[in-house]
């Protein structure tokens, strides 16, 4: 695993939206994996200033995303659908049917989980994917005790996800209890996984999913499972691990190799 721990949220937003940006130029119908919350939200910015201001090209793209709360439709103001309309589709030059966001009011719940799988198999599998971290060491909405082979279905929240996820709402009990999320099976099969995590409130779930043992009990150290996974965090989010030095060490031996 690459661990590149930047200043700031920034440079970390700069950085990731990089490895984006290199693999759309190299691939001009790349399929992408992306995630919402906070996190991601500056490499998206960032995306969006490259499309503008470097001509980054994004009409052959095809993209898929990790999750969507049960019971939200897609133009509710708190769906996924709608943060990934408003923080990237709607200022990039992606056309909309190439966008895929879990449906979250299907009549049938496990069949449309099962087409999503489809969707992605048959877009040839999902060349990047971009994830944050969860407090509790979540991936997509992945809960501690998710198997690592888990595959897209719908899962329930934990109380620590309802409270971290409710300053979006207006009342905690908005709060959806359950969520469509593709499983961390799904999410490995990616060719490569890039996670983002900033903030003192994740150093304890990054240095268990980075340093710890591999456990569904923190579904993101599938990660480590993983042979192509980059994780940029900022200094607070990097604060509890103990391998520090060394990752430094290792990116400023790349850069001179380079
Ligand atoms: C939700 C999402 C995750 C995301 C997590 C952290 O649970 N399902 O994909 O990583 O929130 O969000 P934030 O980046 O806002 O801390």
């Amino acid at each position: 695993m690459d661990i590149v721990i930047c200043r700031n949220y920034d440079a970390l937003s700069r950085a990731a939206a990089r490895v984006v940006a290199d693999l759309v130029n190299h691939k001009p119908d790349a399929v992408l994996g992306f995630a919402t919350g906070s996190s991601p939200v500056g490499l998206y910015k960032e995306l969006i200033r490259l499309h503008e201001e470097e001509g980054l090209d994004f009409s052959k793209v095809t993209t898929f995303n990790l999750d969507e709360y049960v019971g939200l439709p897609g133009d509710h103001p708190q769906s996924y659908r709608h943060f990934m309309n408003q923080n990237l589709f709607d200022h990039i030059n992606i056309p909309v049917q190439n966008t895929h966001v879990p449906s979250g009011t299907s009549a049938n719940h496990a069949a449309s989980c099962e087409w999503y799988e489809k969707r992605i198999r048959d877009a040839g599998g999902i060349d990047l994917q971009v994830l944050g971290i969860g407090s509790d060491g979540h991936i997509a909405f992945n809960e501690p005790g998710s198997s690592l082979g888990s595959r897209t279905r719908m899962v329930t929240l934990t109380e620590q996800t309802i409270d971290d996820n409710s300053r979006f709402f207006k009342r905690k009990s908005d709060v959806p209890r359950h969520a469509i999320s593709m499983g961390v099976g799904t999410i490995l099969e990616a060719r490569k996984l890039l996670m983002v995590a900033s903030g003192k409130n994740k150093a304890a779930a990054l240095a268990a999913a980075v340093e710890g043992p591999i456990t569904s009990m923190i579904t993101a150290s599938a990660l480590q499972l993983h042979p192509e996974a980059i994780v940029f965090a900022d200094d607070d989010a990097a604060a509890g691990l103990k391998m520090r030095a060394y990752y430094d060490w290792i990116q400023k031996q790349s850069k001179k190799a380079n």
